[in-house]
């Protein structure tokens, strides 16, 4: 009794002291009993990994603060084999049959997205929805991303195009050696801001981004800070205190841009003069028609879902057929024989080129444009994925980079061969690359929330790839865009790609 007496009265002769020693005890406690757990009773122990990474969310958070994220996990791969546990609670897949398992039709049913934010309180694009709301969504924008209504893009698409191509041949004559990259980033602007926001941003004919342009870079840092604070739990709001106040201010300017292009665009209504996404999504009614809300977010979320990724692989190819000049002569003599009687490279010919599909899955593959993970929660009663029992509430992924550039899934894994993707009685199909698993490469995802814009992706890079093949050569100057040095964040965070391009000699 007297030594508790003694106690106390130490305790009150120095209250805050002690108090402060009984939460640091406290909570040092509560780490470690936690760490100890993560690695000995956690219901993810059975799969293979650093241990550090099984106590702690933060390797992988500050892999991601520095770019550097799916590298860092296809190095974990390389070490521990095709399903490793790179957070305390989170796998990475590299499996065949993972991507049906993790998005298919019926792993949506049950896995929902994780680490997705609301980026408006009153309206979600499609993106970030679920459910009935996803499909509803969906269904309102998939006309307008129809076969036909990407053929009936063709003009706009080609006039662009052509645009392109004319000041480049007026770039070459002044100088040789320039950034690539920034042309492609242009021209995808534009495109976009044609089809989506009935807006010309003016990038290729201008040189320059358009202010809004530069929004879109200050969103991409802002999304990826928030996904890496999102992953410390009840600690994000703390951490979200340090986030870049101008980036976040970025990601408001752009959603009140975005709705306010969506008005001006609502207000012409049905014109029959303009053929956008727009004339497509007014055709819905009633209770298929979308709030004003969710048309103004989805313009947002096109904006940024078809520029990044679509430059990425655009600049991927060039690189690829800079290094490559000999799959370049390939290419350019397999186009001239699909143009036939057209006498001119189009949409429609283009599609027909199965090498030039090679070469731009091969670019995708070697340099996807999303190198890491779209995450997924396993439901309440766990989950299959490629046989292998996952337990409940557990974070599920596909991390392209390493899914498509390891020798688990890919024959000579570092070289690029288009061939290949040609079909397996193709002559010139490599007999050691038979063995390859392309339903691991699936760049657009899949199932009903893999990418809507996959057609006219595909469409836009084969119009766009073929007339700079065919128009100039160019050369690498330097390892300035060495794939393996980059960083990445959300998307690419992509360096400058010098290249030295001449008008193409035709002998
Ligand atoms: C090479 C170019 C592209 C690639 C590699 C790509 C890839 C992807 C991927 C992997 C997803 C799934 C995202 C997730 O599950 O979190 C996605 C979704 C989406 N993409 Fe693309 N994309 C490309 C171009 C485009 C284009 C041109 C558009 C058109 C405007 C577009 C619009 C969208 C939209 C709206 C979604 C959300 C679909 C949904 O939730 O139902 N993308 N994309």
């Amino acid at each position: 009794m007297s030594s508790i007496a003694k106690l106390l009265e130490q305790f009150l002769a120095h209250p805050f002291k002690n108090l402060a020693a009984i939460i640091t005890a406290a909570v040092t406690s509560f780490f470690v009993v936690r760490a100890i757990y993560r690695v000995t009773f956690h219901p993810l122990v059975r799969f293979p990994g650093p241990k550090l990474r099984a106590i702690s969310h933060l390797p992988h958070a500050f892999s991601g603060e520095r770019g550097r994220q799916p590298y860092d996990v296809r190095e974990l791969h390389k070490k521990y084999g095709p399903v490793v546990r790179i957070c305390p609670n989170q796998l990475s897949f590299i499996t065949p049959g993972s991507w049906e398992d993790i998005h298919g039709h019926a792993a949506t049913k049950k896995l929902l997205k994780y680490g997705y934010f609301k980026v408006r309180p009153d309206a979600q694009p499609m993106l970030t929805t679920s459910g009935e709301e996803h499909s509803r969504q969906r269904s309102a924008f998939a006309h307008g991303f129809s076969q036909r209504a990407i053929s009936e893009q063709s003009p706009t698409l080609t006039a662009h195009v052509d645009n392109l191509i004319a000041m480049l041949e007026q770039k070459v004559k002044q100088e040789s050696v320039f950034d690539v990259g920034e042309w492609m980033r242009f021209l995808a602007f534009d495109i976009i801001g044609d089809f989506t926001l009935n807006t010309q941003f003016e990038c290729v004919k201008n040189q320059r981004y358009h202010p809004w342009v530069a929004l879109l870079m200050k969103w991409f840092r802002a999304v990826s800070f928030v996904t890496n604070a999102n992953a410390f739990g009840q600690l994000a709001p703390f951490i979200m205190l340090f986030a870049p106040v101008e980036h976040l201010k970025g990601v408001k300017d752009h959603l009140d841009m975005s709705a306010q292009k969506v008005r001006e665009r609502l207000a012409i209504g049905d014109d029959p003069t303009r053929n956008d996404l727009w004339t497509y999504l007014l055709r819905n009614k009633g209770d298929k028609a979308l709030s004003l809300g969710e048309m103004e977010v989805n313009a947002a979320l096109f904006i940024i879902a078809a520029t990044e990724p679509l430059s990425d692989v655009l600049c991927g190819t060039l690189y690829f057929l800079a290094l490559y000049p000999e799959v370049r002569e390939k290419l350019r003599a397999e186009l001239e024989s699909c143009m036939g009687s057209d006498d001119a490279l189009t949409m429609a010919n283009t599609a027909r080129s199965p090498y030039l599909h090679a070469v731009i899955n091969e670019s995708m593959r070697m340099y996807p444009p999303i190198p890491g993970g779209m995450r997924r929660k396993t439901p309440p009663q766990g989950h299959t994925i490629s046989g292998i029992e996952i337990p409940p509430d557990t974070v599920v992924a596909v991390y392209q980079l390493a899914a498509f550039t390891l020798p688990n899934n890919f024959a000579r894994t570092d070289q690029f061969i288009p061939e290949r993707w040609l079909p397996a009685d193709h002559p010139e199909r490599p007999k050691d690359t038979l063995g390859d698993h392309q339903d691991v490469f699936q760049p657009f995802s899949v199932g009903p929330k893999n990418c809507i814009g996959k057609g006219l992706a595909y469409a836009e890079m084969k119009l766009i790839i073929a007339r700079f093949a065919c128009a100039f050569d160019c050369k690498v100057v330097d390892d300035g865009f060495a794939i393996d040095k980059q960083t990445a964040y959300l998307f690419r965070d992509r360096p400058p790609l010098k290249l030295e391009v001449k008008m193409r000699k035709v002998s």
